[in-house]
């Protein structure tokens, strides 16, 4: 959730950090901070509660501090309130470390205690100035700083991604890793690491990507990394296939609105790479499709919007495969003792590939024997790391905290790994495989048709901006594509919304509906459109100001009923939310802009959720 950035080589760091968080604010943006040991050999820590701005301020963009070795932070607050205090880095007493870090740290109260016992004091209410009280405690008996962190590896339990400077090794940092996320960089001359590429990737693309266990010290000309047994090991490069671009604005207003407009050409890359001759093929794809003969059951596990692509992958493999597919909340399936057994197959989604509840849920699937096969944006992730088998959506970097091109391609993947599997089981005729294939070939050009005309949104958005509460209403698919329209309504426009299956609406919600409340009714599930309109009139009956989304060939039909209706392009059923979700995800940037919301940040959330 938090953002980690390091630096060592012959230029100024404290500005290169800067400009590192500033890419990372999106992982967090409660407050930032940086250290980095000036020339005449201190640690000088700057660090300020609210944006990153407040901080670049402060420290004159960089110019009042100078020396070539520092770390920097932005958070994300899980132990303390956001404040100056709490904000990292974070000094040892004595002053001669300093500690980025990421995670929490399970047992701090104990060693906090401990470290009181030896007459320690702290300033802060987090677990990482425990972290760098505990590396002074004992670099003060060593005198060596990588022994020192090997030892409180050795004692501190739970999730951690860490920066670390020692004022008496001014040449290096060092970087430790367990459950969160942290790569190195390598420069000319210069070294990095970070918890995310795209703070670097301006200045390198040629990385390494650290294990869980994995220590590291680097200097500007050298990484050495030890593994969980503190002994040397080589580590192999990756290269990342994007470049700086990918990770900027060019233009638009917000990474949101950007990454809405990029969702064509992100499901070209993810779908069209993967058909060859009409046909779908996986060649990422260890599992075979005679493999799927032998599994009883399929379990999605996900969070967030990644979950409501399993909502949809649920309704969708059921009917194409004719297995039971079940889809789970990760934070909930870790803690249900689920029946997976290893004639399970667990599809895991997750864009950012480090989700905490999604790994926990993983671990706990692979540990009753079941196969694991993610579907993740982010190459060398975790979630992918540690999986039996990964298809990657290759959305590039989505930077706004609201996922929509990541959601887009996770759905197409999910899909076309139905219709493979279904395939394989013969549960598809060949007709019904290729008006698939030819669908998916289409929908990139359709989705583009809605992007190039969107006045009407942006109309319905200035009609209904000042709304208290939205109902998103629909069946089967819609009800799935629903529950993502809301949350991107919610998150960041902070409108109170709820998702809800129509047929559900009077068995109490309907209790809600009054004069003027807004109510999304989803339509474009073709087979189940006329109890979608009879679920319509019902609200209008209550009140409720209606605004339709329906396929272009009912909108006739629904205005009869409906004033405003927004038109979908038609693609096959199963397909249809890949388009209908398009303008819910535009409906609810509108709205977010007209309340003057801070789109990209939305209050109190976090890119990428590594706590639990
Ligand atoms: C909502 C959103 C979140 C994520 C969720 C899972 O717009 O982005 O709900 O979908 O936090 O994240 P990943 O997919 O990275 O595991």
């Amino acid at each position: 959730m938090c953002g980690i950035v390091g630096f060592v080589g012959s230029e100024q760091a404290a500005p290169i950090l800067l400009d590192g968080l500033e890419r990372l604010e999106y992982r967090g943006y409660d407050s930032a901070g940086i250290a980095v040991i000036s020339d005449d050999k201190k640690i000088i820590v700057k660090k300020a509660k609210g944006r990153l701005n407040v901080l670049r301020d402060m420290i004159n963009g960089g110019k009042s501090i100078a020396g070539t070795i520092g770390i920097g932070h932005t958070r994300w607050a899980t132990h303390g309130e956001p404040n100056d205090i709490n904000a990292h880095p974070h000094l040892s007493g004595d002053g001669k470390i300093a500690v980025v870090h990421n995670g929490i740290i399970e047992n701090y109260v104990e060693l906090r205690d401990f470290l009181i016992s030896q007459g320690y004091t702290f300033k802060s209410e987090t677990d990482t100035e425990v972290v760098a009280q505990l590396i002074a405690f004992y670099y003060a008996e060593c005198g060596n700083a990588l022994e020192a962190v090997f030892r409180v590896l050795r004692r501190i339990e739970g999730a951690y991604a860490l920066g670390i400077l020692c004022i008496d090794e001014p040449e290096h940092f060092i970087a430790a890793r367990k459950d969160a996320p942290l790569l190195i960089g390598y420069g000319e001359g210069c070294n990095f690491i970070a918890s995310d590429v795209t703070a670097i990737i301006k200045h390198t693309r040629d990385v390494s990507y650290m294990e869980d266990g994995e220590v590291a010290v680097i200097s500007a000309d050298k990484v050495q990394f030890y593994n969980a047994m503190e002994q040397p090991i080589e580590k192999a490069h990756n290269t990342i296939d994007w470049d700086v671009s990918a990770a900027e604005k060019g233009g638009y207003a917000h990474f949101m609105l950007k990454e809405i407009m990029e969702q064509p050409e992100a499901i070209r890359k993810t779908a069209f790479s993967r058909i060859r001759d009409n046909r779908i093929v996986f060649e990422d794809l260890k599992f075979t499709a005679e493999q799927i003969k032998d599994v009883s059951r399929i379990f999605i596990i996900a969070c967030g919007s990644s979950y409501h692509v399993g909502v949809v992958g649920k309704y969708n493999l059921e009917r194409l495969m004719r297995k039971p597919v079940e889809v789970c909340l990760a934070s909930e399936f870790r803690y249900c003792d689920p029946l997976v057994d290893d004639k399970s197959l667990v599809i895991v989604i997750s864009q950012s590939g480090e989700t905490l509840d999604t790994m926990a849920a993983l671990r706990e699937a692979k540990a009753r024997g079941a196969y694991i096969l993610s579907i993740v944006n982010v190459v060398g992730s975790s979630i992918a790391r540690e999986s039996d088998d990964v298809l990657y959506t290759w959305a590039g970097p989505e930077i706004a905290v609201a996922t929509t091109k990541a959601y887009s391609t996770q759905l197409i993947l999910l899909d076309m790994l139905g219709l493979y599997f279904a395939d394989a089981l013969g549960k598809v005729s060949k007709d019904q495989y290729d008006d698939i294939i030819e669908q998916i070939l289409c929908l990139p050009d359709k989705m583009e048709q809605m992007l190039e005309d969107i006045e009407d949104i942006k109309h319905f958005a200035s009609n209904y901006f000042n709304q208290n509460s939205v109902f998103f209403i629909g069946r089967n698919l819609d009800y799935a594509m629903g529950l993502e329209g809301s949350l991107k309504l919610k998150e960041i426009s902070y409108i109170h919304s709820e998702a809800y299956a129509s047929g559900e609406l009077k068995h109490g919600t309907i209790s809600l509906i009054e004069d003027g409340t807004l109510v999304i009714a989803l339509g474009t599930y073709e087979p189940l459109f006329d109890k979608a309109m009879s679920n319509v009139v019902e609200v209008q009956a209550r009140g409720a100001d209606v605004l339709a989304l329906t396929i272009e060939n009912n909108v006739a039909e629904m205005k009869k009923t409906v004033e405003n209706v927004i038109s979908v392009p038609e693609t096959h059923t199963i397909l249809q939310p890949s388009l209908g979700v398009v303008p819910l995800q535009l409906f609810a940037y509108y709205v977010a802009l007209l309340r003057g919301c801070d789109i990209d940040k939305p209050r109190n959330l976090a890119k990428s959720v590594t706590v639990e």
